[in-house]
C-alpha cells in the first residue's frame, strides 16, 4: 500500500532556495572555480582557538550545559562589550547561541506570530527573510539606494514601513551585502522611533570588527538602556573565522531571561561547552588575531575596488566595513544567469543581488576575504569575460 503524503505547513513546504546556493552548487561541477560567493573568508580558524577546544574535549567537557552558556563564555563577553563600547551589560541579559542564525530564530520566535510582519533594511543577509516565513509571517523590505558615494537609507520610508502589525525592525549594520553602517543620527532616531512605537530594534551586528575606518562598527549597544526594546545578533563566525563552529550570542532586553532560557531548552537545549571553551579564547586572545585579518580584509577591498575601478562595463558602490563589495556591470540581463556564466566561463563565482532583496537587483555580490593572489587572479578572470562582452 503506498503511503499518502506527509503534509507540510505550507510555510514550510514554499520555503525556496537561495539564488546564492543555485549558484554555489553549480561549483562543485568546476572545481577550479575561485568562490567569493558566499560569506566566509578562506582561513581556517586560529590555532589557539582549535588548541583550548580540544583540550576542553580532552578534559571531558562533554556534558549538558548551561542553556545560556558557560559562565565563562558569558563573563568573557560581558567583558568584551565592555572594553569595546564602555557598557556594561548585565549576565541576565546575554545568551549564547548556535551562532547568529539561531539567535535570530529564537528572537523571531519570541515576537512573532502568524499574520506579523517583520521590517527589514534590504539589501541583505536573506535567512532573516525565510524566519520571519518559517514563523508564519513576512519581511517587509526597505531597500537602500547605492550611490558611488556608499549606501544610503531613506529613514521615513524605514517609519512608513512600519504599521500594527510590524513586529521588529531588522538593521544589519555593518550590512551584509552592502558594508553600509547606519549613520548616528539615524541610529538615534530609530531607537527614539522603537521606544515610541514599541517595537523593537534586531540589531545584526556579526560584521562589527570588520571596519577599515576604525577599531569597531559603532553599536546600538551604546545609545540604548538596558530595558530599551533592542535585540542584540552577534557571532564567533566572521570575527574570528570560526563559521562552521556555529557559536554565537544575544544580548536580549532586561526581563526576558527566564522565557529566552526556556526557549533555549525547546530548540538546542544549550550549546557545546567544549566549543564555548574555545570561544572564551577567541575573545580573550584573540585581539591581534583580529587586527591581522581586519588588515588583510582592507588590503583585499582595496585591491578590488582597484581592479574592478580599471574594468569596462563595472561600477562599484564602495564600502568601509563587512567583507563584500556590491557591483553593477552594464548589460549583464539576468543576475543568476549571469553569475552562472561566470562560473562556466570564467571560473569565477559570484552572488546575485537579487538574493538580498529590494535594492538588491541589478547587482553582483563578491567577497573579498581571501589573500591578494587569489583576489588578483579572480579579478583576471572576471576582466576576460566582460572584454569577451
Ligand atoms: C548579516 C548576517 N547576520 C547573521 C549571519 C549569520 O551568521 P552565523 O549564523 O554563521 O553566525 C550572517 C551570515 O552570513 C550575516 O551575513
Amino acid at each position: 500500500m503506498s503511503s499518502r503524503p506527509v503534509q507540510m505547513r505550507p510555510e514550510i513546504s514554499t520555503l525556496e532556495e537561495s539564488q546564492i546556493v543555485e549558484v554555489w552548487r553549480m561549483g562543485f561541477d568546476y572545481p577550479d572555480t575561485i568562490g567569493m560567493w558566499v560569506g566566509q573568508g578562506d582561513l581556517p580558524t586560529p590555532r589557539f582557538i582549535c588548541d583550548a577546544t580540544t583540550r576542553a574535549l580532552a578534559e571531558g567537557q562533554t556534558f549538558y550545559t548551561h542553556k545560556r552558556g558557560i559562565p565563562e563564555l558569558r563573563q568573557a563577553l560581558a567583558d568584551y562589550h565592555r572594553d569595546l563600547y564602555g557598557v556594561e551589560i548585565a549576565d541576565s541579559r546575554i545568551a549564547v547561541t548556535s551562532a547568529g542564525m539561531n539567535a535570530m530564530i529564537l528572537i523571531m520566535q519570541t515576537l512573532l506570530s502568524a499574520g506579523d510582519n517583520i521590517v527589514c533594511i534590504t539589501p541583505v543577509w536573506p535567512n532573516i527573510f525565510a524566519v520571519a516565513q518559517i514563523m508564519g509571517g513576512h519581511a517587509k523590505h526597505v531597500p537602500l539606494t547605492g550611490t558611488d558615494q556608499g549606501w544610503v537609507l531613506d529613514l521615513d520610508r524605514l517609519f512608513d514601513a512600519c504599521d500594527a502589525r510590524t513586529k521588529a525592525i531588522y538593521i544589519a549594520s555593518p550590512g551584509n551585502p552592502t558594508g553600509w553602517i547606519m549613520p548616528e543620527d539615524q541610529r538615534r532616531a530609530t531607537m527614539d522611533f522603537a521606544r515610541r512605537r514599541g517595537i523593537p530594534i534586531i540589531a545584526d551586528e556579526v560584521y562589527h570588527r570588520l571596519v577599515y575606518n576604525a577599531a569597531v562598527a559603532p553599536s546600538f549597544l551604546e545609545i540604548a538602556a538596558p530595558d530599551d526594546p533592542l535585540f542584540i545578533v552577534n557571532s564567533f563566525s566572521k570575527t574570528w573565522a570560526m563559521t562552521g563552529w556555529r557559536v554565537g550570542w544575544m544580548i536580549m532586553p532586561l526581563g526576558l531571561t527566564d522565557q529566552i532560557d526556556r526557549l533555549i531548552e525547546f530548540n538546542t537545549s544549550g550549546g557545546q561547552s567544549f566549543l564555548q571553551t574555545g570561544c572564551v579564547a577567541a575573545i580573550r586572545q584573540g585581539e591581534d588575531w583580529v587586527r591581522w585579518m581586519v588588515d588583510r580584509c582592507r588590503q583585499g577591498r582595496d585591491l578590488v575596488m582597484e581592479r574592478l575601478g580599471t574594468m569596462n562595463r563595472v561600477s562599484v558602490v564602495p564600502a568601509d566595513a563587512s567583507y563584500y563589495l556590491m557591483l553593477r556591470v552594464e548589460e549583464m540581463g539576468d543576475a543568476t544567469e549571469f553569475c552562472k556564466r561566470l562560473v562556466r566561463e570564467a571560473g569565477v563565482g559570484l552572488a546575485p543581488g537579487t538574493a538580498f532583496g529590494a535594492g538588491g537587483e541589478g547587482y553582483l555580490r563578491l567577497c573579498y576575504a581571501q589573500g591578494n593572489d587569489r583576489l588578483n587572479q579572480a579579478m583576471d578572470r572576471l576582466q576576460s569575460v566582460l572584454r569577451r562582452g
